[in-house]
């Protein structure tokens, strides 16, 4: 089968597509028929070698897929030709991957597989650091940062649902105006002339309830200071390549808590906790209430253009490679 491979860490230049013997599903598995793989900003520290216990080369990154089981091993009740999307460890960027059968959902009605592949990750992570860890209820505010990426998206959506009021960092203005039209009500341009510190201090009473950061660096330190006493901050990346520096004294008098969200350990060690979000997700995303905000599909042959892309800030929403 056609993988992708990365063979030592570095620039998008260490991607390679070369040929690997296909897998055999063992018990309990599936083999997955790869229609689409999500690419994720995770995907890219790994390759940078930036990534807390990440993959050490060589491997074959790719977190999430869609597509149609092809073989089964012993003990599990799914049959070929079921269409699925599941979360792995790695491998998703190849024709076919094999997966633990407890972790496949069915694709969502009326979902493509590229919408689909776009899903678990982003939607899930989105979810729980709004609710789980972050828990947003109606009537509170919200900042989410780099709100048009693909945790972003989703969260400005989950955000909608609840009835929050939503403030929402991008770079660009037609970012911006994608964060707009999925109901950010308060979309700021944090790259140029706006604070979104003067700008939630002028809209707010005494800032908001909670942040999203998967930004990092300096961002992390100035969103204490739009966040009011008793508020939350959710801490789950740092796509500036910078973690984020805090000073716990803002902390203390504030009376605040931060938090910190790995999707990967914790459904390791919470299950449970990380999944009871998919049903509603799913049924949420079938009935066209959430939408995956696709962006664009890369041929696997063109993933060294693709993770570029996502490098270079180009993507809004989800970006997906099809073999
Ligand atoms: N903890 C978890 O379990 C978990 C799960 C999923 C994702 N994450 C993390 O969450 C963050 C967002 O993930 P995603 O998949 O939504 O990524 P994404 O769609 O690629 O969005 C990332 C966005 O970050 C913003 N950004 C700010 N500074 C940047 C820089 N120096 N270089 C590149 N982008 C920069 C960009 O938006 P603007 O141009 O608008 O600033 C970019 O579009 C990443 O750090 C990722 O690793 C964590």
């Amino acid at each position: 089968m056609r993988a992708v491979r990365v063979t030592e860490y570095g620039d998008s230049d260490v991607l390679d597509v070369i040929e690997l013997d296909t897998p055999e599903p063992g018990p309990g598995e599936v083999r997955i028929e790869v229609a689409a793989t999500g690419i994720n900003f995770a995907d890219i520290m790994q390759r940078r070698g930036h990534y807390h216990g990440g993959p050490q080369p060589p491997y074959t990154p790719g977190l999430e897929v869609a597509g149609v089981v092809d073989s089964v091993g012993e003990g599990v009740g799914r049959e070929p030709g079921d269409e699925v999307v599941t979360m792995v460890d790695t491998g998703g960027y190849a024709e076919y991957v094999t997966a633990d059968a407890t972790g496949l959902f069915d694709v969502p009605d009326g979902l493509s597989f590229e919408e689909a592949a776009g899903f678990p990750v982003q939607f899930l992570t989105a979810h729980n650091c709004l609710h789980g860890w972050g828990e947003l209820e109606a009537g509170e505010s919200v900042l989410i940062h780099a709100a048009a990426g693909g945790v972003g998206t989703a969260a400005v959506q989950l955000a909608r649902e609840t009835g929050a009021e939503i403030f929402g960092t991008a770079s660009t203005g037609e970012k911006l105006d994608l964060i707009a039209d999925l109901g950010c009500d308060h979309p700021i341009n944090y790259e140029e002339e706006e604070d979104f510190v003067d700008i939630i201090d002028r809209e707010t009473e005494y800032g908001v309830d909670l942040v999203l950061d998967g930004v990092g660096g300096e961002t992390t330190a100035r969103s204490l200071d739009a966040l009011k006493q008793f508020g939350r901050m959710v801490v789950y990346g740092a796509a500036s390549g910078e973690p984020g520096t805090l000073r716990t004294d803002n902390v203390l008098f504030a009376n605040q808590r931060i938090v910190g969200y790995h999707l990967g350990r914790a459904l390791a060690l919470r299950p449970m906790q990380v999944l009871e979000a998919v049903p509603e997700l799913t049924e949420l995303l079938a009935s066209g209430t959430l939408e995956v905000q696709f962006d664009r599909a890369f041929d696997l042959d063109d993933v060294r253009e693709a993770h570029e892309y996502i490098e270079r800030r180009q993507s809004s929403g989800k970006v997906v490679l099809t073999p």
